[in-house]
């Protein structure tokens, strides 16, 4: 595995590869690798010649008052996994090489994100395509992989690459869980030994809602409450939100057919955790769980 800090070497490597072989996989992550970053890397294994993992905690994407300064790093660990994961390059760039002068020309996302994640975290989604814009420049991948964990990323991510026809396909991974349901996360090492054990309520009552509008005796509506109910009354968290949308996008639910995302998200005290499912809903108004 080539591990590389700078954007002109990674320039230099990129284009061998684009002369010789064929076709590129890139995982983009901020690291502190988890078995769900591990399992982007594996899917991009499978489907492409060479795999690229860049590892940056992408300054423009935190808010004030959000956790840069403290987001958990551990570069040695990451170098170790990726290796075993069959990264070829790892790209490991500082905040001077990704933005070595202030942005003459700024890029702002425009639709699906005054819900969910996007309403609280103002200008998150526009440091998240800015920080890929530029990496998908530099690594020019024939396919991108990222974690339906965080749907709404995939979402803006997907708009995006329609907009300014960027030549990349976008892989949507299912969300890679522990054994008793909680999606992987690096932020769950902030979650105290209690918070831990209420944590797998998020996913528990995403099932719940599936098999609830699934037995056609709810409304969508109807199954939104109900999560938020059981949400408040078996964690210690503050809900920030349930709220179900079509996906991917992200507009009300009016009629009951295609793709239907449910997404919660739940503060804890030092840990804000999101989840979601994502239903098929048929003509029926029945329900096969996507994806994940
Ligand atoms: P990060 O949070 O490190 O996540 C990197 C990728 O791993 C994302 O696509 C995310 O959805 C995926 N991922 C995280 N947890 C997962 C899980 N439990 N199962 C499956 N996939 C999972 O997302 C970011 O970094 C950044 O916003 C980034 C895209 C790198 C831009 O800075």
């Amino acid at each position: 595995m080539k591990i590389i800090t700078s954007m002109n070497i990674l320039r230099q490597e990129i284009q061998k590869h684009k002369d010789s072989v064929g076709s590129i996989g890139f995982v983009p992550t901020m690291g502190f690798l988890h078995e769900g970053h591990l399992t982007l890397a594996d899917e991009a294994r499978k489907q492409n010649e060479v795999v690229v993992m860049s590892i940056f905690v992408n300054p423009l994407q935190f808010g004030p008052d959000e956790d840069f300064d403290r987001y958990p790093r551990d570069i040695d660990r990451d170098r170790e996994l990726a290796e075993n994961a069959g990264v070829d390059i790892l790209f490991i760039p500082d905040a001077k090489e990704m933005y070595p002068d202030e942005l003459s020309v700024t890029m702002t996302v425009h639709k699906r994100i005054d819900v969910l994640c996007g309403k609280k975290r103002e200008g998150h989604f526009d440091g998240v395509v800015t920080i890929l814009a530029k990496l998908f420049h530099l690594v020019q991948p024939s396919r991108a992989y990222f974690g339906l964990k965080d749907a709404q990323q995939i979402a803006v991510v997907e708009g995006m690459v329609e907009d300014y026809f960027f030549p990349v396909e976008i892989v949507r991974v299912p969300t890679v869980r522990e054994e008793d349901g909680l999606a992987k996360s690096s932020r769950n090492v902030y979650l105290s030994e209690s918070e831990r054990k209420e944590a797998p309520v998020l996913y528990k009552s995403l099932k719940e809602a599936a098999q609830m509008i699934e037995s056609g005796k709810m409304s969508v509506d109807a199954v939104v409450i109900k999560v938020r109910d059981i949400l408040q009354n078996e964690t210690s968290g503050k809900v920030e939100y349930v709220e179900a949308y079509s996906f991917p996008q992200l507009s009300p639910v009016d009629d009951l057919t295609g793709e239907v995302i449910i997404a919660v998200a739940v503060q804890f005290e030092k840990a804000r955790l999101i989840d979601n499912i994502i239903i098929l809903l048929n003509e029926e108004g029945k329900s096969a769980c996507l994806e994940q």
